[in-house]
């Protein structure tokens, strides 16, 4: 084998992209029955970045890697490795990593595609490429998060809407050198028996788009949230707990826990239970509402902008999602 074994994967750069058009609780309240003070109180969530008519999650995902590889220090062409998470893929194929491909100009037929794993896609597509870049034959690998969730709900169903928003997160991974840096570990997990609990049901295989699948909406997403809710806390928690342990560093010595931004009560919750203090828990869904997979490295990107991240502490992500899945990665910057 000609590679070289990379010691290390670091997260050598960051970007991301909101769309301009911001649509506050006040707003929604214009049409729906409900109001900011239930959405404030209830999730943490003011305001969200609505993508613009036309404007895709591939769209989306350029401006947050062109921010990322800039970051790095880096061109396009020095990527050997794309993955998109997404839920809003441009299109059911080609892959929105391939159509992501060209937009950027790669034309050195690197490998291109996309990861589904929900909420948690983002700590899904980062074990995944690291994983690859220890084979040695990758160098640069550009993670890239994006989301339209606003397209796939229905903005008449207030047990939904509100609590979402759309928009990108990218991160560069770089092989490097330098041991016991960068990504230390990660665990992810899945139970697909509690598929249900969230869900897009029409538009696969299963129930292809009809007249009476559109007529029931079926083409928006669907979830029960108390139990959503409840498995979230749980689960995000035993999973920081295990790769903490995994990784043989106490969870007082997490410098930022970058959860998935879905609801600030279960964030809450997750932090009481892992006795990290809040001011070391890094919220944005106030501004962003839930992203799903981009809710991470959209607030990675913001954290690291704003100087909350020093070099050498230690990062935790936590992430839960439809599937279910999870996943947690514990990061040394
Ligand atoms: O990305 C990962 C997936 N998503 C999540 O992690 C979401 C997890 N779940 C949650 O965040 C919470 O369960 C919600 C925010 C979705 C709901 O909060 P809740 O405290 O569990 O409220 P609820 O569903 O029990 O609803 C309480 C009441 C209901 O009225 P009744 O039946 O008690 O009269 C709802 O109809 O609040 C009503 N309600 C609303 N009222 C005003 C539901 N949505 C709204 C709304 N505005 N937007």
């Amino acid at each position: 084998m000609k590679s070289t074994m990379p010691k290390s994967v670091v997260i050598r750069g960051t970007g991301s992209y909101l769309p301009e058009k911001v649509v506050s609780n006040d707003d929604i309240a214009k049409f729906l029955d409900t109001s900011d003070e239930w959405i404030y109180a209830r999730t943490g969530i003011k305001r969200r970045h609505i993508a613009a008519e036309g404007e895709a999650a591939s769209d989306m995902a350029l401006k947050a890697s062109l921010r990322a590889i800039e970051s790095a220090g880096l061109t396009p062409a020095d990527m050997d490795l794309v993955i998109v998470t997404t839920v809003t893929p441009d299109m059911l194929f080609p892959s929105t990593a391939c159509i992501l491909q060209a937009k950027l100009g790669i034309r050195n037929n690197i490998p291109c595609f996309d990861l589904e794993a929900a909420c948690s896609g983002f700590v899904y597509g980062v074990e995944v490429a690291a994983r690859m870049m220890q084979s040695g034959l990758y160098r640069n690998a550009l993670v890239v998060s994006s989301e339209k969730i606003s397209a796939m709900v229905d903005w008449n169903d207030r047990s939904t809407c509100v609590l979402f928003g759309d928009g990108a997160g990218a991160v560069v991974l770089s092989a490097s050198d330098e041991p016991n840096i960068g990504i230390l570990g990660s665990v992810l997990g899945a139970d697909g028996s509690d598929n249900a609990m969230l869900r897009l049901p029409a538009g696969g295989s299963l129930m292809p788009p009809t007249r009476q699948t559109v007529e029931k909406g079926l083409h928006f997403l669907q979830m029960d949230g108390k139990e959503v809710f409840k498995h979230a806390v749980q689960i995000m928690k035993d999973k920081a707990l295990e790769v903490l342990d995994l990784c043989e560093v106490s969870a007082s010595e997490v410098s930022l826990m970058i959860p998935h931004q879905a609801n600030v009560r279960i964030v809450e919750s997750v932090a009481k239970r892992l006795h990290i203090p809040m001011e070391k828990v890094f919220l944005n869904m106030e501004d962003c509402a839930n992203t799903s997979s981009a809710s991470i490295p959209i607030a990675l990107d913001s954290a690291i902008r704003s100087n909350r991240i020093s070099k050498g502490s230690y990062v935790l992500f936590v992430a839960f999602g439809a599937g279910l899945t999870w996943g947690a990665t514990l990061v040394k910057m």
